[in-house]
């Protein structure tokens, strides 16, 4: 009936935000210990704690005080600075080197100021307030300047400004369209920009919540079904601030090892070891780079997870090493379901060691997947987490060293698509039910998987894939953003939607690179691969009953031209480690919206189908079929077409020419930028690096390059290679200096190359103080470029 007129009957007329709510009223007394502001209001409790120098947290409980045990995804030491307290008739003021906070005594209001005195968040016309159902909300101020950015994984543009979201990890087959709002991923923070300024809010709430940016002008809410009030502000002051502090609280990305950062080809299913095998071929034959082969469900047997079907796979063992020495890693798919077979060994473990989700009655719950009826895992009890984890030396033992996570919402084939609601988990002794729980599942699945891996790996680095998560998920796996279709359309949404992904703390993530569902085209093949060079994950995966999208499938030019943006990304593979490891340790993301550079340029407010690589390079995908150019924006400053080497000037749009061969990429002059080799996987050692001078009419450019083994945590203790490049020009002479520091890591190239783009035939050049002779200079008259080759 919901998809008949009936789902607008009058019956169905919705509640407001802000209906039924109560306020928590007048502040009636105050007191503070250990750092905490306590307050007890007329029919509430809240309480304001500084948890560091730029992020303050709030919490608010009609019933009891706040609870002040943080969730699972806070791992931030709270510094539980005190503050300076004093009170006035009508007003608290709290203050710390760095906040101000005016608490409003009747009724009750909690505005948030820099110390300058700016207003970073405020209170006005509403505050906090609840309702008898359980709801707790909270209303904030919204400027006719502000807009917003984070929210996780959500479909639409870039700026949720007139947005409403719901945080409820869901499956959806289908449709993703700008109305589908639950997703798989539950990231309740955002960014608020407002003239130049941001600050963040993270609600930290595992159940289901709801922000409303729509509903009133000048209001803005976030609101939860279950658990009390409890968020932190981030007091900013840029958008880079903000995703620093976020991510000193929930974490940042651990460095993956880089064949996760290579070409991976997927397929639900490649069902036969035979099939596996013709495929790694078919990429060895036709040369072009694969890292990782992905096996779906098909490969177990009747979908059980720590199994193999040994028909249609009988020696996976040796099926792995050979592809390892190809350069080919094999990554599983394991699902939470476990089959109830009282013969089935992980099953009995389950039940034996209590490991499964139930009911209060202490009945297991029981839910229907891929194998039928099955019985989930507790991720909420440390026990079970582990014995999960445990669980991975299956893989391990034959080879396997990254693992991919599905249907961890968790998914179930039912009409609420997930697991009972009235589920209980055990939680490590603080039950509480799947409804205040819901979004941490596949977080907890992803800490488990990635903890048993890292541990089973000796200290290699280990890679998950997951598709359900919540805020700092990014400590654990790359996020890949579900079930899309191969339209033209979804490779659209793909932008803003990795792009909020990486300004949610979500650094490593992408689509399914050419549509999961329904058939995807040569050309729109082309397009999505072009996008997926740059997408910090780079996945080709389609469903089954789908047309096939295998490099090779739609004849020898769509080949030709796939495989040449295969081989752009190991080109781009330096830089764009480089900026792995910068996420890693700001938390600001590889792919960039370019508001976070620019973001007092109100053409980047709501930029949705461009983005950034690092700081300075712009990359303008095409995504409509039969389109040869496109309009493109370039920021202030000048620009170089990196393909024709054409200089355009910056706050301005450009129509910029690109046919099908064509992804078009903008450099900024004063920028360099390190190219690696085209090579069959990430498995071939560099043995060159070449840096792109592009100078313009800037005077200099400086890089600074990040290496490390790419396989290890020695990176953590300082096995690493940091080179430092600088290029200074003056009238006759360009300066070059390298400089390498840093760490212990030696890297494997021996060769430098300097290609200074356009530069004059007669200029000097001067390589950390020796002069260049004309014989090791190759000019290249028709593009302008100077390239110098030297021995490392
Ligand atoms: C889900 C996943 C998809 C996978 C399929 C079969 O739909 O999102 O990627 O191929 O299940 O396992």
């Amino acid at each position: 009936m919901q998809d008949t007129s009936f789902a607008i009957h009058p019956g169905t007329k919705k509640q407001l935000v802000g209906e039924n709510f109560k306020e928590v009223g007048r502040l009636k007394s105050y007191s503070v210990k250990d750092g905490v502001v306590s307050l007890i209001t007329e029919s509430g409790f809240a309480s304001i704690s500084i948890f560091n120098e730029n992020i303050v947290r709030i919490t608010m409980n009609p019933k009891q005080e706040p609870i002040t045990k943080t969730s699972f995804a806070v791992i931030g030491t709270n510094e539980k600075i005190t503050p300076d307290v004093t009170e006035e008739e009508t007003e608290l003021t709290i203050k710390t080197s760095k906040f101000m906070l005016k608490v409003a005594k009747d009724p009750l209001r909690i505005s948030i100021f820099d110390k300058d005195g700016n207003v970073i968040v405020e209170e006005e016309t509403k505050g906090m307030a609840y309702n008898e159902t359980g709801e707790v909300v909270c209303f904030k101020k919204m400027e006719a300047s502000d807009h917003f950015y984070g929210f996780g994984e959500k479909t639409g543009f870039l700026d949720k400004r007139g947005e409403k979201m719901e945080m409820w990890n869901t499956d959806v087959y289908a449709p993703h369209n700008p109305e589908t709002d639950a997703l798989y991923q539950s990231i309740p923070f955002f960014l608020t920009l407002r003239q130049g300024k941001a600050h963040g809010i993270f609600f930290d709430n595992t159940g289901r919540t709801h922000f409303d940016l729509r509903t009133e002008v000048d209001t803005y809410s976030f609101k939860a079904e279950s658990g009390q009030l409890d968020y932190y502000v981030f007091a900013g002051p840029s958008l880079k601030d903000v995703l620093g502090q976020y991510t000193t609280l929930t974490g940042t990305m651990p460095l993956p090892p880089k064949w996760a950062l290579g070409y991976h080809q997927s397929r639900y299913s490649y069902e036969s070891e035979e099939e596996v095998r013709e495929l790694a071929n078919n990429f060895l034959e036709k040369k072009i780079p694969l890292d990782a082969i992905y096996l779906d469900i098909h490969y177990m047997n009747g979908y059980r997870v720590f199994t193999f079907d040994h028909d249609r796979f009988p020696t996976p063992k040796a099926l792995i090493e050979d592809l390892k020495k190809a350069g080919i890693k094999i990554v599983p798919i394991v699902d939470p379901g476990v089959k109830e077979d009282p013969e089935y060994p992980t099953y009995q473990e389950g039940v034996r060691g209590n490991h499964f989700c139930k009911y209060i009655e202490g009945n297991i719950y029981f839910g229907d997947v891929w194998p039928g009826n099955s019985a989930f895992p507790d991720f909420t009890s440390t026990e079970a987490r582990k014995w999960w984890g445990e669980k991975h030396k299956y893989y391990a033992d034959l080879g396997i060293e990254g693992i991919w996570n599905d249907m961890n919402e968790p998914a179930i084939f039912n009409d609420t698509k997930t697991m009972d609601v009235k589920v209980i988990h055990e939680n490590d002794g603080d039950p509480k039910t799947h409804r205040e729980l819901h979004n941490l599942y596949g977080f907890f699945m992803g800490e488990a998987t990635y903890e048993g891996m890292k541990k089973l790996l000796n200290g290699k680095r280990t890679f998950l894939l997951t598709r359900a998560g919540y805020a700092g998920v990014q400590r654990y796996a790359s996020v890949w953003t579900g079930d899309n279709r191969s339209f033209w359309e979804h490779l659209q949404l793909a932008l803003p939607m990795c792009m909020n992904l990486g300004m949610s703390g979500v650094a490593f993530c992408g689509p399914d690179v050419g549509g999961f569902a329904h058939d995807t085209s040569g050309e729109l093949l082309i397009r999505w691969t072009q996008f997926g060079t740059f997408t910090p994950y780079f996945r080709n995966h389609s469903a089954i009953n789908t047309l096939r999208q295998e490099p090779w499938s739609f004849g020898e030019d769509v080949e030709g031209l796939v495989k040449k943006y295969i081989e752009q990304r190991y080109v781009w593979l330096p830089h764009l480690y480089t900026l792995f490891r910068e996420a890693n340790q700001t938390g600001v993301p590889v792919m960039r919206p370019l508001v976070l550079e620019y973001p007092t340029d109100e053409n980047t407010f709501n930029l949705s189908n461009q983005f950034m690589i690092g700081d300075n390079v712009i990359v303008a995908p095409i995504m409509t079929p039969t389109t040869s150019h496109r309009v493109v924006y370039l920021p202030e400053g000048n620009w170089i077409n990196y393909w024709t080497e054409e200089s355009l000037v910056g706050n301005k749009h450009h129509l910029v020419e690109a046919p099908i061969d064509i992804l078009p990429i903008f450099i900024k002059e004063g920028t360099i930028i390190p190219h690696g080799s085209v090579k069959q996987s990430t498995a071939t050692p560099e043995d060159e690096i070449t840096y792109h001078v592009y100078l313009g009419e800037k005077s200099n450019a400086s890089y600074r390059l990040y290496e490390d083994d790419g396989a290890t945590f020695g990176y953590e203790s300082g096995v690493t290679f940091e080179q430092e490049v600088t290029c200074e020009k003056d009238d006759k002479t360009i300066t070059i200096s390298v400089k390498e520091s840093n760490g212990s890591y030696d890297p494997t190239w021996s060769k430098e190359t300097f290609v200074i783009h356009h530069c004059d035939a007669s200029v000097e050049v001067e390589i950390n103080g020796d002069v260049i002779d004309k014989g090791n200079k190759i000019y290249n008259e028709s593009n302008k470029t100077l390239k110098i080759t030297i021995q490392r």
